[in-house]
């Protein structure tokens, strides 16, 4: 079937690849020209396993880029990938969305077609119910839920994994109020609607709301991990070998128990402010998730207090490995090196910052920290390495142990393969 992707990023890309190689006719709409003519030319613009060869085989043929709304009344569905990030109070800032389904609903206005308009961005519950049904309905010019239908299909894929995360998903969630509106979701996804795979059916606030929990819960885990980790790590206990235990336990699972120097990336940060806004804006203080997310803040800052066990910060050459939220993408949203810098950077007598991806941009948000893209001359003379993202060529870094001034290496993800010759502190272990 033909289908329009309003955005072109993370998911709106992934998502459109996909739907090609499954099989649809694909037109991925952004704003921004220059994304447009990138994915005309085949470059997804982004780092993501797998993307690259999707693209390849789709653009051109079952895929095409536009920056032209109107494209999206040649088809019976618009999925919709825009950004809903936060202000810095945590509310959810809905423009982007509401901006898109303006578009898609005057693109509509006047056609006679039925059509489904799906939320894949993370929307709010409330905003589910009052904005954007309202900004779609004006510009439609005629009302919601006769000839045309808004539902909301969350997307749980991770970065780094994103397209299998797609191609084989855990469960799919579908909110809509009319049957219509369910048969297309089901059509879309045909390719995944397997027997033995959950398909949540419910109305369109309850999908928005289990986007939320699913994040925020992820979230949680993390933060408890993290907390549960220090207090190992304080007793000279090693985390791992207790998250080990712990992960036999299937009431708890096996997943999301390495702990580290944070959580971060573009949705479990904002998603988690923005739950705790809605939440204070209808009147319930969420003080357990105010807490989660506090908890992340700190974690990251215990790098220093290792750092000061070894040598003197303010005399020393620190470089910090790993500027991307998490290995396999170049990502920096929530990155939890962002807030080390900050509090090294007043205080650390050099700072230098490598990635092997796009990530290592970082740098240019800070006045005092040298980017160094390849990691064996970003530690020539250094005092300490300290890993923040694991990227697998860290696990090596003993091999240039030599060039550094000092061996001391603070290894925030597990990631170091630790040798002899090495003063090694893990962040939790
Ligand atoms: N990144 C993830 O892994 C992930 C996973 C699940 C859900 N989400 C949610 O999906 C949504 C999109 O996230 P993302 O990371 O792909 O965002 P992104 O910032 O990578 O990409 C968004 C794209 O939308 C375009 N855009 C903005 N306004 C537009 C408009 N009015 N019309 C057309 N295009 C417009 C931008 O130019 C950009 O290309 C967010 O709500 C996010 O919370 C993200």
């Amino acid at each position: 079937m033909q289908v329009s992707v309003v955005g072109s990023g993370y998911v709106g890309t992934t998502i459109a690849a996909v739907f090609a190689a499954w099989g649809h006719e694909v037109v991925a709409i952004d704003i921004d020209a220059a994304r447009v003519e990138a994915l005309n030319e085949g470059d997804p613009q982004i780092e993501e396993p797998g993307l690259q060869s999707l693209l390849d085989a789709a653009i051109g043929e079952r895929l095409r880029a536009t920056d032209d709304f109107d494209a999206v009344a040649a088809g019976p569905c618009t999925v919709i990938t825009v950004p809903t990030p936060t202000d810095p109070d945590g509310a959810v800032d809905t423009s982007a969305v509401e901006a898109a389904v303006g578009s898609v609903g005057a693109a509509l206005e006047g056609t006679s077609a039925r059509h489904l308009v799906i939320l894949k961005s993370t929307v709010p519950p409330r905003a589910v119910e009052t904005v954007v049904p309202q900004r779609l309905q004006a510009a439609l010019g005629e009302p919601l839920g006769e000839r045309v239908h808004l539902a909301v299909n969350p997307e749980f894929q991770a970065q780094g994994t994103a397209v299998g995360d797609f191609q084989d998903p855990q469960k799919l969630v579908f909110g809509a109020v009319d049957a219509w509106a369910f048969e297309m979701l089901e059509r879309l996804h045909a390719a995944v609607l397997e027997p033995d795979r959950p398909v949540v059916r419910t109305d369109p606030a309850t999908a928005a709301m289990i986007k939320y929990a699913n994040n925020v819960f992820l979230a949680s885990k993390l933060s408890v991990v993290n907390e549960l980790a220090n207090i190992c790590k304080v007793h000279a206990i090693d985390a791992y070998e207790v998250m080990d235990a712990l992960g036999m336990d299937d009431r708890i699972g096996a997943r999301f128990l390495r702990s580290g120097a944070g959580w971060g990336g573009s949705c479990f940060p904002k998603d988690t402010d923005a739950l705790i806004a809605e939440a204070g804006a209808a009147g319930y203080d969420a003080e357990l998730l105010r807490g989660v997310r506090a908890q992340n803040e700190r974690q990251p800052l215990r790098v220093i207090d290792l750092l000061e066990t070894h040598l003197r910060v303010g005399e020393a050459t620190i470089t910090v490995c790993g500027a991307a939220f998490k290995p396999q993408t170049d990502d920096i949203r929530g990155t939890r090196t962002r807030p080390l810098l900050a509090a090294l950077e007043p205080r650390a007598a050099q700072l230098r910052l490598t990635d092997p991806s796009g990530a290592i941009a970082l740098a240019d948000e800070f006045d005092r920290v040298e980017a160094v893209a390849d990691v064996a001359t970003a530690l020539e003379g250094a005092d300490a390495a300290v890993v923040m993202t694991a990227w697998p060529p860290y696990a090596r870094l003993g091999e240039h142990l030599d060039a550094m001034a000092h061996p001391v290496v603070i290894d925030g993800r597990r990631a170091v393969e630790p040798t002899p010759e090495m003063t090694y502190e893990g962040l939790t272990w």
